[in-house]
Protein backbone atom coordinates (compact mmCIF):
# COMPACT_ATOMS: atom_id res chain seq x y z
CA UNK A 1 0.00 0.00 0.00
CA UNK A 2 0.91 3.36 -0.78
CA UNK A 3 1.89 5.20 2.33
CA UNK A 4 -0.11 8.61 3.11
CA UNK A 5 2.79 10.36 1.94
CA UNK A 6 3.11 9.14 -1.06
CA UNK A 7 -0.54 9.56 -2.02
CA UNK A 8 -0.25 13.28 -0.96
CA UNK A 9 2.92 13.71 -3.24
CA UNK A 10 1.17 11.85 -6.20
CA UNK A 11 -2.14 14.44 -5.95
CA UNK A 12 0.53 17.10 -5.58
CA UNK A 13 2.29 16.17 -8.42
CA UNK A 14 -0.68 16.38 -10.70
CA UNK A 15 -2.56 19.35 -9.36
CA UNK A 16 -5.90 18.90 -11.07
CA UNK A 17 -8.05 22.14 -12.35
CA UNK A 18 -11.79 21.85 -12.35
CA UNK A 19 -13.34 23.25 -15.70
CA UNK A 20 -16.98 23.46 -15.30
CA UNK A 21 -19.03 22.71 -18.44
CA UNK A 22 -22.14 21.68 -16.69
CA UNK A 23 -22.67 17.73 -16.65
CA UNK A 24 -19.27 17.64 -18.80
CA UNK A 25 -17.13 19.37 -16.32
CA UNK A 26 -13.79 18.04 -16.37
CA UNK A 27 -10.21 17.94 -14.84
CA UNK A 28 -7.64 19.41 -16.43
CA UNK A 29 -4.29 17.37 -14.78
CA UNK A 30 -1.01 19.13 -14.71
CA UNK A 31 2.36 17.65 -13.61
CA UNK A 32 5.01 16.04 -14.35
CA UNK A 33 5.71 12.47 -15.23
CA UNK A 34 1.88 12.10 -14.92
CA UNK A 35 0.66 10.36 -18.16
CA UNK A 36 0.71 6.50 -17.29
CA UNK A 37 -0.18 7.12 -13.54
CA UNK A 38 -3.33 9.28 -15.11
CA UNK A 39 -4.01 6.82 -18.24
CA UNK A 40 -4.14 3.78 -15.54
CA UNK A 41 -6.74 5.24 -14.05
CA UNK A 42 -8.71 7.32 -16.42
CA UNK A 43 -8.92 4.02 -18.59
CA UNK A 44 -9.73 1.24 -16.29
CA UNK A 45 -10.34 -1.43 -18.01
CA UNK A 46 -11.51 -0.40 -21.58
CA UNK A 47 -10.73 -3.10 -23.99
CA UNK A 48 -10.26 -1.29 -27.27
CA UNK A 49 -8.46 2.62 -27.63
CA UNK A 50 -8.97 4.87 -30.57
CA UNK A 51 -5.18 6.15 -30.63
CA UNK A 52 -5.06 9.32 -32.24
CA UNK A 53 -1.22 11.24 -32.88
CA UNK A 54 1.04 12.34 -35.49
CA UNK A 55 3.56 11.70 -37.12
CA UNK A 56 6.07 13.99 -35.22
CA UNK A 57 4.64 13.13 -31.76
CA UNK A 58 4.66 9.38 -32.83
CA UNK A 59 8.53 9.67 -33.45
CA UNK A 60 9.64 11.57 -30.82
CA UNK A 61 6.82 9.74 -27.88
CA UNK A 62 5.52 6.96 -29.88
CA UNK A 63 6.88 4.19 -27.40
CA UNK A 64 6.34 6.06 -24.26
CA UNK A 65 2.05 6.19 -25.53
CA UNK A 66 1.97 2.89 -26.30
CA UNK A 67 3.50 1.55 -23.13
CA UNK A 68 1.58 3.49 -20.83
CA UNK A 69 -1.58 2.44 -22.42
CA UNK A 70 -0.92 -0.74 -23.14
CA UNK A 71 -0.05 -0.58 -19.18
CA UNK A 72 -3.80 -0.77 -18.45
CA UNK A 73 -4.53 -3.61 -20.45
CA UNK A 74 -5.86 -1.65 -23.28
CA UNK A 75 -5.35 -2.60 -26.90
CA UNK A 76 -4.44 0.88 -28.29
CA UNK A 77 -6.43 1.39 -32.12
CA UNK A 78 -3.87 3.89 -33.53
CA UNK A 79 -3.94 6.31 -36.34
CA UNK A 80 -0.97 8.45 -37.25
CA UNK A 81 -1.25 11.38 -39.44
CA UNK A 82 0.99 13.80 -41.06
CA UNK A 83 2.29 16.19 -39.12
CA UNK A 84 1.21 20.13 -39.72
CA UNK A 85 -2.00 22.09 -39.99
CA UNK A 86 -2.86 21.17 -43.51
CA UNK A 87 -3.54 17.75 -42.33
CA UNK A 88 -6.05 19.53 -40.55
CA UNK A 89 -8.85 18.75 -42.72
CA UNK A 90 -12.02 16.37 -43.68
CA UNK A 91 -9.86 13.59 -45.54
CA UNK A 92 -8.15 12.91 -42.00
CA UNK A 93 -10.84 12.27 -40.30
CA UNK A 94 -11.68 9.86 -42.67
CA UNK A 95 -8.55 8.29 -42.68
CA UNK A 96 -9.65 8.00 -38.51
CA UNK A 97 -13.35 7.08 -38.88
CA UNK A 98 -11.96 4.02 -41.61
CA UNK A 99 -9.84 3.13 -38.99
CA UNK A 100 -12.14 3.02 -36.01
CA UNK A 101 -14.03 1.34 -38.28
CA UNK A 102 -11.47 -1.71 -38.92
CA UNK A 103 -10.58 -1.63 -35.78
CA UNK A 104 -14.48 -2.62 -34.20
CA UNK A 105 -14.37 0.76 -32.36
CA UNK A 106 -17.56 1.49 -30.75
CA UNK A 107 -19.50 3.67 -28.38
CA UNK A 108 -17.76 2.09 -25.47
CA UNK A 109 -14.22 2.65 -26.62
CA UNK A 110 -12.80 6.04 -25.75
CA UNK A 111 -10.41 8.27 -27.87
CA UNK A 112 -7.39 9.38 -26.85
CA UNK A 113 -5.83 12.72 -28.74
CA UNK A 114 -2.28 12.92 -28.00
CA UNK A 115 -0.54 16.11 -29.36
CA UNK A 116 -0.33 19.72 -30.21
CA UNK A 117 -3.90 21.09 -30.80
CA UNK A 118 -3.50 19.92 -34.50
CA UNK A 119 -4.05 16.27 -33.50
CA UNK A 120 -6.59 17.54 -30.31
CA UNK A 121 -9.10 19.50 -32.59
CA UNK A 122 -9.23 17.01 -34.67
CA UNK A 123 -9.01 13.75 -32.14
CA UNK A 124 -11.83 15.74 -30.25
CA UNK A 125 -13.68 16.27 -33.60
CA UNK A 126 -13.42 12.57 -34.19
CA UNK A 127 -14.97 12.26 -30.64
CA UNK A 128 -18.05 14.28 -31.42
CA UNK A 129 -19.03 12.84 -34.26
CA UNK A 130 -18.01 9.08 -34.74
CA UNK A 131 -20.77 7.02 -33.19
CA UNK A 132 -22.89 10.37 -32.46
CA UNK A 133 -20.24 10.53 -30.00
CA UNK A 134 -17.19 9.18 -27.75
CA UNK A 135 -15.57 9.93 -24.98
CA UNK A 136 -12.28 11.27 -25.12
CA UNK A 137 -9.04 12.31 -23.58
CA UNK A 138 -7.07 15.35 -24.32
CA UNK A 139 -2.98 15.07 -23.82
CA UNK A 140 -1.45 18.28 -25.43
CA UNK A 141 2.33 18.11 -26.04
CA UNK A 142 2.78 21.42 -26.81
CA UNK A 143 2.66 24.82 -24.91
CA UNK A 144 -0.32 26.37 -27.29
CA UNK A 145 -2.59 22.78 -26.64
CA UNK A 146 -2.15 22.96 -22.99
CA UNK A 147 -2.83 26.88 -22.20
CA UNK A 148 -5.19 26.95 -24.95
CA UNK A 149 -6.95 24.07 -26.56
CA UNK A 150 -7.01 22.25 -23.60
CA UNK A 151 -10.01 24.30 -22.29
CA UNK A 152 -13.48 25.18 -24.11
CA UNK A 153 -14.68 22.00 -25.69
CA UNK A 154 -13.79 23.61 -29.30
CA UNK A 155 -12.75 20.82 -31.65
CA UNK A 156 -12.55 21.41 -35.64
CA UNK A 157 -11.11 21.38 -38.51
CA UNK A 158 -10.47 23.62 -41.56
CA UNK A 159 -12.09 23.85 -44.83
CA UNK A 160 -10.48 24.74 -47.66
CA UNK A 161 -8.83 27.95 -46.65
CA UNK A 162 -11.14 28.53 -43.76
CA UNK A 163 -9.78 28.12 -40.16
CA UNK A 164 -12.16 25.97 -38.01
CA UNK A 165 -14.98 26.17 -40.04
CA UNK A 166 -16.46 22.11 -39.66
CA UNK A 167 -16.65 21.40 -35.61
CA UNK A 168 -18.40 21.04 -32.71
CA UNK A 169 -18.37 21.74 -29.24
CA UNK A 170 -17.63 18.65 -27.42
CA UNK A 171 -16.03 18.61 -24.17
CA UNK A 172 -13.07 15.85 -23.40
CA UNK A 173 -13.76 13.80 -19.88
CA UNK A 174 -10.40 14.57 -19.15
CA UNK A 175 -7.09 16.49 -20.19
CA UNK A 176 -3.74 15.57 -19.36
CA UNK A 177 -0.72 17.87 -19.28
CA UNK A 178 2.38 16.65 -18.75
CA UNK A 179 4.89 19.42 -18.78
CA UNK A 180 7.96 16.74 -19.78
CA UNK A 181 6.24 16.55 -23.22
CA UNK A 182 7.28 20.26 -23.44
CA UNK A 183 11.08 19.58 -23.68
CA UNK A 184 11.11 18.37 -27.26
CA UNK A 185 9.03 21.30 -28.93
CA UNK A 186 10.40 23.34 -31.33
CA UNK A 187 11.40 26.42 -30.13
CA UNK A 188 9.54 28.78 -32.63
CA UNK A 189 6.43 26.82 -31.22
CA UNK A 190 7.11 27.12 -27.94
CA UNK A 191 7.94 30.73 -27.71
CA UNK A 192 4.55 31.69 -30.00
CA UNK A 193 2.69 30.00 -27.86
CA UNK A 194 4.29 32.73 -25.21
CA UNK A 195 2.02 35.26 -26.54
CA UNK A 196 -1.06 33.12 -25.69
CA UNK A 197 0.36 33.23 -21.96
CA UNK A 198 1.00 37.00 -22.52
CA UNK A 199 -2.16 37.66 -23.67
CA UNK A 200 -4.20 35.03 -20.84
CA UNK A 201 -1.95 36.82 -18.36
CA UNK A 202 -3.32 40.03 -19.31
CA UNK A 203 -7.18 39.22 -19.31
CA UNK A 204 -6.46 38.29 -15.80
CA UNK A 205 -3.63 36.72 -14.31
CA UNK A 206 -1.53 39.94 -12.81
CA UNK A 207 0.39 37.94 -10.56
CA UNK A 208 1.24 35.45 -13.79
CA UNK A 209 1.98 38.59 -15.90
CA UNK A 210 4.41 39.29 -12.83
CA UNK A 211 5.88 36.15 -13.00
CA UNK A 212 6.81 36.20 -16.56
CA UNK A 213 8.47 39.34 -16.29
CA UNK A 214 10.37 38.09 -13.36
CA UNK A 215 11.59 34.59 -14.46
CA UNK A 216 11.72 34.68 -18.21
CA UNK A 217 15.21 33.44 -18.42
CA UNK A 218 13.55 30.18 -16.98
CA UNK A 219 11.01 29.59 -18.96
CA UNK A 220 12.44 30.26 -21.68
CA UNK A 221 14.74 27.35 -20.59
CA UNK A 222 11.53 25.85 -19.70
CA UNK A 223 12.08 24.57 -15.98
CA UNK A 224 9.01 22.27 -15.50
CA UNK A 225 7.99 23.57 -12.24
CA UNK A 226 7.56 27.66 -13.86
CA UNK A 227 6.00 25.54 -16.79
CA UNK A 228 3.83 23.46 -15.02
CA UNK A 229 2.61 26.83 -12.61
CA UNK A 230 2.47 28.82 -15.82
CA UNK A 231 0.28 26.09 -17.63
CA UNK A 232 -1.87 26.10 -14.69
CA UNK A 233 -3.10 29.71 -14.12
CA UNK A 234 -3.64 30.42 -18.19
CA UNK A 235 -5.42 26.76 -17.62
CA UNK A 236 -7.38 28.53 -14.32
CA UNK A 237 -8.10 32.08 -16.20
CA UNK A 238 -9.32 30.43 -19.48
CA UNK A 239 -11.68 27.61 -17.10
CA UNK A 240 -13.07 30.70 -15.55
CA UNK A 241 -14.24 32.84 -18.23
CA UNK A 242 -15.56 29.63 -20.71
CA UNK A 243 -17.36 28.56 -17.55
CA UNK A 244 -19.00 31.79 -17.69
CA UNK A 245 -19.87 31.71 -21.46
CA UNK A 246 -19.85 27.94 -22.42
CA UNK A 247 -21.07 28.28 -26.21
CA UNK A 248 -19.40 31.54 -26.88
CA UNK A 249 -22.00 34.86 -26.20
CA UNK A 250 -19.80 37.60 -24.84
CA UNK A 251 -18.06 37.16 -22.08
CA UNK A 252 -15.55 34.96 -24.14
CA UNK A 253 -14.57 37.47 -26.08
CA UNK A 254 -12.50 39.24 -23.71
CA UNK A 255 -10.13 35.77 -24.74
CA UNK A 256 -10.16 37.96 -28.29
CA UNK A 257 -7.54 40.36 -26.99
CA UNK A 258 -4.90 40.51 -30.03
CA UNK A 259 -6.78 38.39 -32.01
CA UNK A 260 -9.02 41.00 -34.57
CA UNK A 261 -5.49 42.48 -35.62
CA UNK A 262 -3.51 39.07 -35.15
CA UNK A 263 -5.73 37.18 -37.53
CA UNK A 264 -5.87 39.52 -40.12
CA UNK A 265 -1.87 40.05 -40.06
CA UNK A 266 -1.34 36.20 -40.41
CA UNK A 267 -4.03 36.23 -43.09
CA UNK A 268 -2.07 39.21 -44.71
CA UNK A 269 1.15 37.23 -44.66
CA UNK A 270 -0.64 33.83 -46.42
CA UNK A 271 -0.18 31.87 -42.80
CA UNK A 272 3.28 31.48 -43.66
CA UNK A 273 5.09 34.41 -42.43
CA UNK A 274 3.93 34.63 -38.64
CA UNK A 275 3.26 32.11 -36.53
CA UNK A 276 -0.47 32.38 -35.09
CA UNK A 277 1.65 33.39 -31.79
CA UNK A 278 3.67 35.58 -33.60
CA UNK A 279 0.90 37.65 -35.32
CA UNK A 280 -0.94 37.77 -31.66
CA UNK A 281 2.31 39.51 -30.42
CA UNK A 282 1.34 41.66 -33.09
CA UNK A 283 -2.51 41.61 -32.57
CA UNK A 284 -1.34 42.80 -28.66
CA UNK A 285 0.64 45.41 -29.75
CA UNK A 286 -2.27 47.05 -31.99
CA UNK A 287 -4.46 46.78 -29.12
CA UNK A 288 -1.99 48.82 -26.77
CA UNK A 289 -1.25 51.23 -29.10
CA UNK A 290 -4.89 51.72 -30.04
CA UNK A 291 -5.89 51.90 -26.42
CA UNK A 292 -3.14 54.51 -25.64
CA UNK A 293 -4.34 56.22 -28.89
CA UNK A 294 -8.08 56.27 -27.74
CA UNK A 295 -7.42 57.22 -24.16
CA UNK A 296 -8.31 53.62 -22.61
CA UNK A 297 -4.68 52.23 -22.05
CA UNK A 298 -1.76 54.00 -20.05
CA UNK A 299 1.60 54.42 -21.98
CA UNK A 300 3.35 52.42 -18.60
CA UNK A 301 1.07 49.79 -19.08
CA UNK A 302 1.75 49.41 -22.81
CA UNK A 303 5.35 50.16 -22.41
CA UNK A 304 5.41 47.18 -19.90
CA UNK A 305 3.41 44.47 -21.84
CA UNK A 306 5.39 45.55 -25.25
CA UNK A 307 8.71 44.99 -22.84
CA UNK A 308 7.53 41.43 -22.11
CA UNK A 309 6.73 40.22 -25.59
CA UNK A 310 10.10 41.58 -26.75
CA UNK A 311 12.32 39.94 -23.96
CA UNK A 312 10.21 36.50 -24.60
CA UNK A 313 11.44 36.36 -28.25
CA UNK A 314 8.69 37.90 -29.77
CA UNK A 315 7.63 40.19 -32.70
CA UNK A 316 6.99 43.86 -31.81
CA UNK A 317 7.55 45.62 -34.38
CA UNK A 318 4.61 46.55 -37.31
CA UNK A 319 5.36 48.46 -40.69
CA UNK A 320 3.30 50.81 -42.15
CA UNK A 321 2.45 48.68 -45.15
CA UNK A 322 1.96 45.76 -43.64
CA UNK A 323 -1.01 47.59 -41.48
CA UNK A 324 -2.43 49.03 -44.63
CA UNK A 325 -2.72 45.60 -45.99
CA UNK A 326 -3.75 43.73 -42.64
CA UNK A 327 -6.62 46.73 -42.49
CA UNK A 328 -8.21 45.56 -45.34
CA UNK A 329 -8.53 41.80 -44.32
CA UNK A 330 -10.03 42.98 -40.92
CA UNK A 331 -13.64 41.31 -40.92
CA UNK A 332 -16.57 41.74 -38.59
CA UNK A 333 -17.31 39.72 -35.75
CA UNK A 334 -19.37 37.12 -35.81
CA UNK A 335 -22.21 38.56 -34.12
CA UNK A 336 -21.84 41.89 -36.18
CA UNK A 337 -23.95 44.65 -35.56
CA UNK A 338 -24.10 46.93 -38.83
CA UNK A 339 -20.79 48.04 -39.24
CA UNK A 340 -19.59 47.87 -35.58
CA UNK A 341 -17.14 45.36 -34.46
CA UNK A 342 -15.67 44.45 -30.40
CA UNK A 343 -12.49 45.71 -29.33
CA UNK A 344 -10.87 44.14 -26.53
CA UNK A 345 -8.53 47.15 -24.92
CA UNK A 346 -6.45 46.75 -22.37
CA UNK A 347 -7.17 48.91 -19.04
CA UNK A 348 -4.65 47.46 -16.97
CA UNK A 349 -2.30 44.23 -16.54
CA UNK A 350 -5.37 41.93 -15.59
CA UNK A 351 -7.78 43.69 -16.97
CA UNK A 352 -9.46 44.18 -20.33
CA UNK A 353 -12.86 45.30 -21.77
CA UNK A 354 -14.69 45.59 -24.71
CA UNK A 355 -15.62 48.35 -26.49
CA UNK A 356 -17.80 49.08 -30.08
CA UNK A 357 -15.40 50.47 -32.98
CA UNK A 358 -16.81 51.39 -36.10
CA UNK A 359 -14.96 49.20 -38.62
CA UNK A 360 -13.85 51.98 -40.69
CA UNK A 361 -12.67 54.33 -37.78
CA UNK A 362 -10.29 50.96 -37.28
CA UNK A 363 -9.20 50.46 -40.49
CA UNK A 364 -8.58 54.38 -40.29
CA UNK A 365 -7.00 53.68 -37.76
CA UNK A 366 -4.44 51.00 -38.39
CA UNK A 367 -1.50 52.73 -40.17
CA UNK A 368 -0.62 55.05 -36.67
CA UNK A 369 -0.14 51.98 -35.07
CA UNK A 370 3.08 51.52 -36.69
CA UNK A 371 6.57 52.82 -35.53
N1 LIG B 1 -9.60 24.10 -29.62
C1 LIG B 1 -9.11 25.25 -29.21
O1 LIG B 1 -9.68 25.91 -28.35
C2 LIG B 1 -7.81 25.72 -29.77
C3 LIG B 1 -7.12 26.75 -29.15
C4 LIG B 1 -5.91 27.17 -29.68
C5 LIG B 1 -5.41 26.57 -30.82
N2 LIG B 1 -6.10 25.57 -31.42
C6 LIG B 1 -5.58 24.92 -32.64
O2 LIG B 1 -4.31 24.38 -32.33
C7 LIG B 1 -3.52 24.33 -33.52
C8 LIG B 1 -2.14 24.85 -33.18
O3 LIG B 1 -1.62 24.12 -32.09
P1 LIG B 1 -0.08 23.74 -31.99
O4 LIG B 1 0.75 24.96 -31.99
O5 LIG B 1 0.06 22.79 -30.88
O6 LIG B 1 0.17 23.08 -33.42
P2 LIG B 1 0.48 21.58 -33.92
O7 LIG B 1 -0.45 20.60 -33.35
O8 LIG B 1 0.59 21.67 -35.38
O9 LIG B 1 1.93 21.32 -33.31
C9 LIG B 1 3.01 22.07 -33.78
C10 LIG B 1 4.15 21.16 -34.23
O10 LIG B 1 4.77 20.58 -33.08
C11 LIG B 1 4.81 19.17 -33.21
N3 LIG B 1 4.77 18.65 -31.85
C12 LIG B 1 3.69 18.45 -31.06
N4 LIG B 1 4.07 18.07 -29.83
C13 LIG B 1 5.42 18.02 -29.83
C14 LIG B 1 6.38 17.71 -28.85
N5 LIG B 1 6.05 17.40 -27.59
N6 LIG B 1 7.69 17.74 -29.23
C15 LIG B 1 8.04 18.08 -30.48
N7 LIG B 1 7.17 18.41 -31.44
C16 LIG B 1 5.87 18.37 -31.12
C17 LIG B 1 3.68 18.84 -34.11
O11 LIG B 1 3.87 17.61 -34.75
C18 LIG B 1 3.69 20.00 -35.09
O12 LIG B 1 4.64 19.79 -36.09
C19 LIG B 1 -4.26 25.13 -34.55
O13 LIG B 1 -4.85 24.26 -35.47
C20 LIG B 1 -5.32 25.87 -33.77
O14 LIG B 1 -6.49 26.13 -34.52
C21 LIG B 1 -7.28 25.13 -30.92
ZN1 LIG C 1 -5.08 32.48 -30.46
Amino acid sequence: LPSLAEEVTAIWRRDPMAVAAGDRTYLVDIGRGIVEERFASLLGRSATILLITDSNVECLHGERIEAALRATGSRPVKVVFAAGEKQKQLATLGQIFDQAQRGGIDRTSPLIAVGGGVVTDIGGFAAATWMRGLRWIGVPTTLLGMVDASVGGKTAVDFGDAKNAVGAFWQPSAVVCDIDWLQTESKRNFVSALAEVVKTAIVGDAELFETLEQERELILQRDPDLLADVVRRCVRVKARIVALDERESGLRAVLNLGHTVGHALEAQGGYGRWTHGEAVSLGLLAALRLGQRLGFTALEVVSRAVGLLKTLGLPVWLADTDLKEAAELISYDKKRAGSMLRFVFVKGIGEVNCQSLLLEDLRDLMPILSD
